[in-house]
């Protein structure tokens, strides 16, 4: 029997009801892989504050260096919005990203069948769209210094955020994305606005050179930035695998994500180095949306993201591949038989809480 750990971090708003059925397909899986999971909750983000005084506790990132993986809900809330920017919400996650280097973020953004019609696009722009983008998650503007907000001799303030980036950051996160390419359509556009951005020259540089040198059977192609969001919504299914930096991997997903309709279908997984001697690597796994305060503790909100998060999660960290395309293909089915959460409802849906959706997804897998 294999066995795993999982620290769960809800966080906060609907992180906390789509984890509570997430752990339902967790116990789905344990059975029907046979494996045996144990299972460490703690507090993230918002809800951490609350308790430790911080959106992420010292004892929390070594718990989530220990685990196999760790399984992540949403962070903030308008509650937290007026903390110093160092007690945010949002700097539990970052500090998670950063001080575990999950330096390469997969977001998936596939088109369901069933959910066609609720792209904001024609049904023919995304029918069928099935594209990978891979996000640098640990440097860039997000973590580059100098950083800061500086009182200038004439009173004026001066924000500064630093944009950089060292060879060896932009090859393992190429490399990353070369290798799913290679698995995939076995073609990899890499994006940056290398025409004003000296980050971006030295970004296409080595990404041409390793791909010249260790991946000929991908094809490569560059795209910037600000055409790459034109194209997105253009013609989405030009794309297979996208690679580019953390803040345009950031606005560039959640372009991707609503050409599938909703928000709340989108899982990511946030992946470090592989390990050389034990082959582990630390992962977090995430949904793309977030913590949607507006509907939170109402049992409205779509759980699927980070039930597909966990699928990616069996098939990335724990290597159960069989078993994560049963969970997917069980999400298929759910959505074929018309259950929807409000946010994907549409005409002759039924309509289901947070938990109902679950109850039938649980069905279906049984
Ligand atoms: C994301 C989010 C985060 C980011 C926030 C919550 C810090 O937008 O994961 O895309 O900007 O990276
Ligand atoms: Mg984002």
């Amino acid at each position: 029997m294999s066995a795993y750990s999982l620290l769960i971090l809800p966080g906060d708003g609907i992180g906390q009801e789509c984890m509570r059925e997430t752990r339902r397909i967790v116990d789905w899986a344990a059975k029907a892989g046979g494996l045996t999971f144990t299972i460490t909750e703690d507090d993230v983000g918002g809800t951490a504050y609350d308790r430790y005084g911080t959106p992420l506790a010292d004892h929390t990132l070594a718990l989530a260096k220990k685990a196999d993986a760790v399984l992540f809900g949403a962070v903030g809330g308008t509650q937290w919005d007026d903390l110093p920017f160092d007690k945010k919400p949002e700097r539990g996650l970052l500090r998670l990203r950063k001080d575990m280097e999950l330096f390469a973020n997969l977001r998936p953004a596939t088109v369901f069948a069933p959910l066609a019609a609720a792209s904001s696009l024609k049904q023919e722009l995304v029918a069928g769209l099935d594209i990978l983008i891979v996000r640098e998650l640990t440097g860039g503007v997000y973590f580059g210094e100098p950083r800061g907000i500086e009182t200038l001799p004439d009173g004026q303030e001066r924000g500064v955020n630093t944009q950089v980036y060292t060879t060896s950051e932009i090859e393992r996160v190429a490399r990353v994305a070369f290798d799913l390419a290679r698995l995939r359509g076995k073609r990899l556009c890499s994006v940056e606005k290398a025409n004003v951005m000296e980050s971006g020259l030295l970004w296409r540089k080595v990404v041409t050179r390793i791909g010249a040198a260790e991946y000929p059977d991908v094809a490569l192609s560059h795209m910037y930035a600000d055409n790459c969001a034109m194209q997105l919504v253009r013609a989405p299914k030009q794309f297979d695998v996208i690679v580019t930096d953390n803040l345009f991997g950031d606005l560039l997903s959640d372009c991707a994500a609503m050409l599938t309709g909703s928000l709340g279908m989108l899982p990511s997984a946030s992946l470090g180095a592989v390990d050389a001697k034990t082959g582990k690597r630390l992962a977090l796994y995430e949904p793309v949306h977030g913590s949607a305060p507006d509907i939170a503790g109402q049992n409205k909100a779509n759980p699927l993201a980070t039930i597909m998060s966990f699928a990616m999660c069996l098939r990335y960290s724990l290597h159960q591949a069989a078993l994560a395309e049963r969970l997917e293909t069980g999400v298929l089915r759910l959505l074929e038989a018309g259950y929807r959460t409000g946010d994907i409802m549409s005409e002759g849906g039924k309509l289901c809480s947070t938990t109902q959706l679950t109850d039938e997804l649980l069905k279906i897998l049984a």
